[in-house]
């Protein structure tokens, strides 16, 4: 995949690759989700609930998940964001486990690099991975209606109450087409975020 260079944000601009996940890239992908999670969850969910989220981001199931490269619908495997040295980044994984439904099963950034346009990445890399499967909508199951992730998937379109969203991904197509040919039929949400990337 492409390198896209970053919007703004706390560090420095740079180029950030999307791509399958090797491996080798299992003890980095997670130990991000693990400082995500901790981050994230800590004091919105039961100390226990916590532990048990990290347990399920140990090495040996990443290991495991990254030794599954993907082409089931259901797992599509593990994509992570890098920098130009390799440094893994954030972490995406997603699938389509019913005809026409994508899921966002994991996405997370390191801390230190959120706000620069790295999870709209993996987003539209996950999305554009669901839909080569036929994918009409997308979900996500969040943790918990205060989740701190809320925020970004409502600026990507997705709608919902309580923990369960869902966007309309023929409408986020329709974003390419001139405003007059776009359906009615699947308003289009509104992005004003990372430069429509997403
Ligand atoms: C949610 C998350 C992926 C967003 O990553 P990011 O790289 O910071 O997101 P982006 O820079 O692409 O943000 C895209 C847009 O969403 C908005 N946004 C991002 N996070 C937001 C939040 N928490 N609340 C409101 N809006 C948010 C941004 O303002 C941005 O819009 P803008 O470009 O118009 O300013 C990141 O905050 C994260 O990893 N959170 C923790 C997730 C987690 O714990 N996962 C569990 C383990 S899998």
């Amino acid at each position: 995949m492409e390198e896209t260079p970053l919007k703004r944000g706390s560090e420095p601009m740079h180029p950030v690759e999307v791509q399958p996940a090797r491996p080798a890239m299992a003890g980095a992908i997670s130990r991000l989700i693990a400082e995500c999670v901790r981050g994230s969850y800590t004091g919105l969910l039961e100390g226990t609930a916590v532990q048990r989220l990290v347990a399920e981001c140990s090495l040996p199931r990443i290991q495991a998940e990254t030794g599954i490269p993907g082409g089931a619908p259901g797992w599509l495997g593990w994509l992570v964001a890098t920098t130009p040295d390799g440094t893994v980044i954030g972490a995406a994984a997603g699938g389509v486990p019913l005809p026409g439904a994508g899921e966002v099963y994991r996405l997370c950034v390191s801390p230190q690099r959120r706000g620069n346009c790295v999870g709209s990445l993996l987003l539209a890399a996950l999305t554009e991975q669901q839909r080569e499967y036929d994918a009409e909508t997308q979900a996500v199951t969040l943790l918990s209606e205060k989740d701190p992730a809320v925020g970004f998937f409502r600026c990507h379109g997705f709608q919902g109450s309580g923990t369960r969203l869902t966007r309309p991904l023929r409408a986020i197509a329709d974003l390419s087409r001139h405003p007059d040919d776009r359906s009615e039929a699947h308003p289009m949400p509104a992005l004003e975020c990372c430069s429509g990337t997403c």
